[in-house]
């Protein structure tokens, strides 16, 4: 979406807030199932991955020592075509270092976000570090960066909503809509 001149208004539904619940409902068991026992810090990339974050972290049960962290990045380069160049603007709390840590994103787009975001934190030590993003676009791929839960998959379209947004907006939808230019 590098036309900035263009319009958008929000096109349809995509994905509903029921698909969404199932879906964060099952990642939540797959993540009980695999650090039951254990400590594991959700480290949500802000801002696009606060609401996922918040209500996956709520599906996951008592068995599990869930702790929340966050990080804010920005691609260099203009915001509609990621460089893979991610610089740091908030970085987590959480000392790294032998933790399990899950990285939580919005999308995987081009994936050199994740795949860089990885790389620093691989660099921290952690015990085990694995990611989980609500949408992928395997279309857009450009580099093979791991996903160990993933929500859905979707084609090439841009979406807003549940946390997603196109210039700072329509992040609060609770469904996931696809976006269509505006007639002029
Ligand atoms: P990547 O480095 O290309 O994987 O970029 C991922 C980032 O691009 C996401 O965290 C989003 O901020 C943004 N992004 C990519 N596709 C979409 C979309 O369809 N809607 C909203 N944001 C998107």
């Amino acid at each position: 979406m590098s036309e900035v001149d263009e319009r958008y208004e929000l096109g349809s539904v995509e994905i509903s807030r029921d698909e969404i619940k199932r879906r964060v409902v099952d990642l939540a068991a797959d993540i009980e199932r695999e650090y039951r026992g254990q400590e594991v810090t959700l480290t949500g990339v802000l801002k696009g991955a606060a609401i996922f974050l918040s209500d996956l972290a709520r599906e996951i049960g008592t068995t599990v020592d869930v702790r929340m962290d966050f990080m804010a990045v920005s691609s260099y380069g203009n915001s509609a075509t990621s460089s893979g160049v991610v610089k740091i603007i908030k970085d987590m709390d959480t000392f790294v270092d032998g933790k399990n840590i899950i990285v939580v994103e919005d999308i995987m787009d081009t994936g050199l976000t994740l795949a860089y975001l990885r790389e620093i934190l691989r660099t921290r030590n952690p015990k085990s570090l694995k990611t989980c993003v609500l949408l992928e676009k395997p279309e857009r791929k450009k580099v093979d960066s791991e996903i160990e839960y993933r929500g859905f998959t979707i084609a090439d379209v841009f979406v807003v909503g549940y946390g997603l947004d196109y210039a700072g907006k329509w992040r609060h939808l609770p469904d996931i809509w696809s976006l269509s230019k505006t007639r002029q």
